[in-house]
């Protein structure tokens, strides 16, 4: 009995490795935690499209977008003047201390420090983002 333990002991170890998350798998276990955070924190003033009613510009392709592009968003002169581009960085800050990383803003302070958590947020909001199409629309 024992031996045949260790035996299927040993199969599962030697299974493991193709078994264990791969770059991409963890890169969508992020992406996972990013969306039900969003869910949590965003969503009920971002949808994540303009298809749907939003008290918050949609967050689609934010991921190197430019600050305050939305059409017949009425943003706020502090947004719409800032003249940054929504990097992983400014996200960061932004959600870490929004008004304060630009005030006269009207998104009201979120506070999340929690480096991690902005990391998932950031994987899933670059996951709704065409990056590179973006990045060569700033240049
Ligand atoms: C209480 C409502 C509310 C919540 C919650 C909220 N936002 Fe906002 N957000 C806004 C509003 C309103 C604006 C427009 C601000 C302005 O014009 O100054 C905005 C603007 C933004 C922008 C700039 C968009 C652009 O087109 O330039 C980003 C990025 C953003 N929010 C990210 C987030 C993220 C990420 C979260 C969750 C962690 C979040 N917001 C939570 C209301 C909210």
């Amino acid at each position: 009995m024992t031996r045949i333990l260790t035996a299927a002991a040993l199969g599962l170890t030697m299974l493991a490795p193709a078994a264990q998350a791969g770059p991409a798998t963890f890169e969508q276990v992020k992406i996972d935690a990013g969306a039900a955070l969003y869910e949590a924190e965003c969503r009920r003033c971002h949808a994540p499209d303009s298809d749907h009613e939003s008290y918050g510009p949609p967050l689609n392709n934010i991921v190197g977008r430019a600050a305050g592009i939305v059409e017949d968003y009425d943003y706020s002169i502090a947004l719409e003047a800032s003249g940054i581009v929504w990097t992983p960085a400014a996200l960061r800050a932004w959600m870490e201390d929004n008004d304060g990383f630009m005030p006269g803003t009207k998104m009201r302070h979120v506070g999340i420090e929690d480096r991690t958590v902005q990391d998932f947020i950031i994987a899933y909001l670059t996951s709704i983002s065409d990056v590179e199409m973006n990045q060569s629309l700033d240049k």
